[in-house]
């Protein structure tokens, strides 16, 4: 079985994505924040790494030893060189660095974007006071990148948050960023990752600047803040792609979570692409543990050639079904996950169709490194409270999507961390008479407040009957494009049934399109979905 696991591993491993570039994959390693808080030392993280070899984790694909906050000393009056830790970090940082790159890894550090750092804040390290990226950013980054030699960074934000410093620093998250982007990007290292830690999904803008970003607020070790995370995340694969991933925050298997909670925290990881940082003691992993972080297939569908985060492709508003394309885009093979939130079992069925899958369905458990059960058509399964079923899936036939839900498109200005709707951007809502149970809105008065299906496949072009499903108050318009053409305007009328549909024709290319909706001086109507159907 671990040989069948391997082969299936390494099949997903050579195959790359269809447009014939490799691409950055989610970070994988070890990060010291979730076990020991500023409690760090010396070491410790030379144990931790030297776990991370001894037990195959490095074999597996983790390879990044991050050490988080708590490392820091102060700063020199004088110079304003960075000081470390006297008693956590004697040697200073790094004969550490130096262990850990001795050992194949890599090595990831920690700062902020503001003043001080979080641990400063919350956790009372007081030695963390001006030790942040503000004013230093250049001097910081050399000494991390060319002195260190690190090779990744995550980057806080509580020194830079009006709330959380004492100072009262606040900044525009995006200006920190570039800042601290453009440092790195002069020390003429190109293999150096970025994470920005801002605690919600800050904006289109981080894509530009970073290969990770966080989503959410801090993880927990419990079921609430990782059920909290993931409903959080799901509306939010517009945003992953071409190397750059939302980051669900280090992963908290191995603590006190149930079995089947730390396999459903890991199993979503997998599918959604999200970074894994392992973040318990590694030199205390239960057997179990081991083996969930070592499934080589569930680690091969969070490193997957085409670095997709999954969708959802179905909900009854209790529990989801999410899938993503793995191996070659638009394809046969996807990958899916039932997922139950709920303390009750629940019963999921799948429609193949709605998979976009036809004919016989072979199906692979990746929990169990096992062929399933062949499905044509619908199956039906219960899955255990706060549990996920993950499955590779082979069809016979891709089929043409025709159904794009309003709340997968990409929306140009979205963002978490202003209020939408006092910053005039869009978003999704939560709505019971739109098909899946979500809404994209709030959208138009400005060119970029715009709404994109930026994945549009038609296996051989030609003519579509475009419907889309909008709600309005009012009568409005909007400009529907394709590929950056010339618009087609059109006019909403509000409906007594909630809501209206539009229908225009619309010719696509072969392969992939854009459809963008779009209103740059007024109120859009909101958007339900589009569907697409060829004409014959
Ligand atoms: C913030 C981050 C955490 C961790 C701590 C360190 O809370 O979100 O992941 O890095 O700071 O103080």
């Amino acid at each position: 079985m671990r040989l069948r696991c391997l082969v299936a591993a390494l099949a997903f491993a050579v195959v790359f994505s269809i447009y014939g570039r490799d691409i950055e994959r989610p970070t994988m390693g070890w990060s010291s924040w979730n076990t020991y808080y500023i409690d760090i030392n010396d070491s410790l993280i030379m144990s931790q790494a030297d776990a991370m070899v001894r037990l195959g984790l490095k074999d597996a694909g983790f390879l990044y030893i991050n050490i988080d906050d708590g490392y820091f000393g102060g700063r020199d009056k004088a110079t304003g060189r960075l000081l470390i830790h006297p008693t956590r970090f004697p040697r200073g940082l790094k004969p550490v660095v130096d262990y850990i790159h001795g050992l194949g890894l890599k090595s990831g550090i920690y700062s902020d974007a503001g003043a001080n750092t979080c641990g400063n804040f919350w956790n009372d390290d007081t030695i963390a006071k001006n030790v942040g990226l503000l004013g230093h950013e250049q001097q910081d980054i050399d000494f991390f990148f060319k002195e260190l030699g690190c090779d990744f960074i995550k980057v806080d934000f509580c020194g830079a948050d009006g709330f959380s410093n004492h100072a009262h620093y606040s900044f525009e998250p995006y200006d920190r960023y570039k800042a601290i982007h453009e440092a790195i990007e002069r020390t003429g290292r190109k293999d150096v990752k970025l994470n920005v830690c801002r605690w919600n999904y800050p904006g289109t803008w981080v894509s530009d600047v970073a290969t990770s970003w966080r989503i959410s607020e801090d993880i927990r070790d419990n079921w609430a803040s990782v059920r909290n995370i993931i409903g959080q995340s799901l509306y939010l694969s517009a945003y992953a792609g071409n190397g750059r991933y939302n980051d669900m925050d280090m992963l908290e298997v191995g603590r006190s979570m149930t079995e089947e909670e730390d396999r459903t925290h890991f199993g979503i990881w997998c599918i959604m692409a999200s970074p894994l940082l392992i973040g318990c003691d590694m030199t205390t992993l239960k057997p179990e543990t081991h083996a969930l972080l070592t499934n080589r297939e569930l680690i091969a569908l969070n490193q997957d050639a085409l670095g997709l985060q999954a969708y959802v492709a179905s909900t009854d508003g209790k529990t989801y079904v999410l899938v993503k394309d793995i191996e070659e885009a638009y394809g046969n093979v996807r990958a899916i996950a039932l997922y139950n939130p709920t303390d009750e079992p629940q019963e999921i069925t799948v429609d193949m169709t709605t998979l976009d899958l036809g004919g016989k369905v072979r199906m692979r458990d990746l929990f169990a490194c096992k062929d399933a059960a062949e499905v044509n058509g619908k199956w039906s399964e219960t899955v255990a409270p706060h549990g996920v079923r993950i499955y590779r899936l082979e069809a016979e036939k891709r089929l043409e999507r025709s159904i794009y839900e309003g709340e997968t498109a990409y929306l140009s200005s979205y963002q978490e961390i202003y209020n939408p709707m006092a910053f005039g951007t869009g978003t999704y809502f939560a709505d019971s008479t739109c098909s899946g149970g979500m809404k994209a809105g709030n959208l138009g008065m400005r060119p970029q407040n715009d709404l994109r299906w930026r994945n549009v496949y038609s296996k051989n072009g030609g003519s579509y009957d475009m419907t889309i499903d909008c709600l309005t108050p009012e009568k409005r318009k909007m400009i529907v494009v394709v590929n950056g053409g010339e618009g087609t305007v059109v006019e909403i009328e509000p409906s007594s049934e909630g809501i209206t549909s539009i229908n225009i024709k619309v010719d696509l290319k072969q392969g992939e399109n854009e459809i963008r909706l779009y209103n740059d001086r007024a109120r859009m109507p909101e958007i339900d979905r589009m569907i697409l159907k060829p004409m014959v």
